[in-house]
């Protein structure tokens, strides 16, 4: 059984990560989008939201004989995959810029974890610019980030900036 854990913040979840998802659901037979619980950070959409969000999206991308779940998790991503069995955390890359920090972050968990394997995968061009952070200030300023989001993510933005 081969399970992996998808980890990120996903204050949305972009059409960059399901392009993620629908690449690596091949390689396992089992994926958790593992929703960082980040009290840290003021968020657009709550833990629980998120989770949600992604719960509704997922049926609609093509995984394949992937099972998909989605949890939240407080803490060490490393830690969080050991306890859920995982032998891969996977990441998307997207750009060279991209890699500084996340060679940084799969070096660390390795070492946390020697026997959980990062897997990079290459983001799809069409998404190399694309990240929640862009996404929410284009769209609190008005801009256009159709195809971009899932429409639901865009629904449920324009929800939350009619009610603050
Ligand atoms: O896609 P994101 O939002 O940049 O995800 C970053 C995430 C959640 C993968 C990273 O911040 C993380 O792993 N946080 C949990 C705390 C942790 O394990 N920190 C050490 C990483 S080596």
């Amino acid at each position: 059984m081969r399970r992996s854990i998808f980890p990120g913040s996903f204050d949305p979840l972009t059409n960059g990560h399901l392009d993620i998802i629908r690449r690596s659901a091949p390689l396992f037979d089992e994926m958790i989008v593992a929703v960082l619980n980040n009290a840290d950070k003021r968020p657009m959409f709550s833990v629980d939201e998120r989770c949600a969000i992604i719960g509704e999206v997922l049926p609609t991308v093509d995984t394949g004989d992937c099972r998909m779940l989605v949890e939240s998790f407080s803490g060490l991503t490393a830690d969080f995959a050991r306890e859920q069995k995982a032998t891969a955390i996977v990441r998307g890359i997207r750009a060279v810029s991209d890699y500084e920090y996340e060679l940084r972050m799969a070096l660390m968990n390795r070492r946390l974890e020697p026997q959980i394997e990062t897997v990079f995968l290459m983001a799809g061009e069409e998404y190399s610019y694309v990240s929640s952070t862009l996404m929410k200030q284009v769209f609190e300023l008005g801009g256009r980030v159709a195809g971009l989001i899932p429409e639901l993510v865009e629904s449920k933005m324009r929800e939350k900036l009619s009610t603050s």
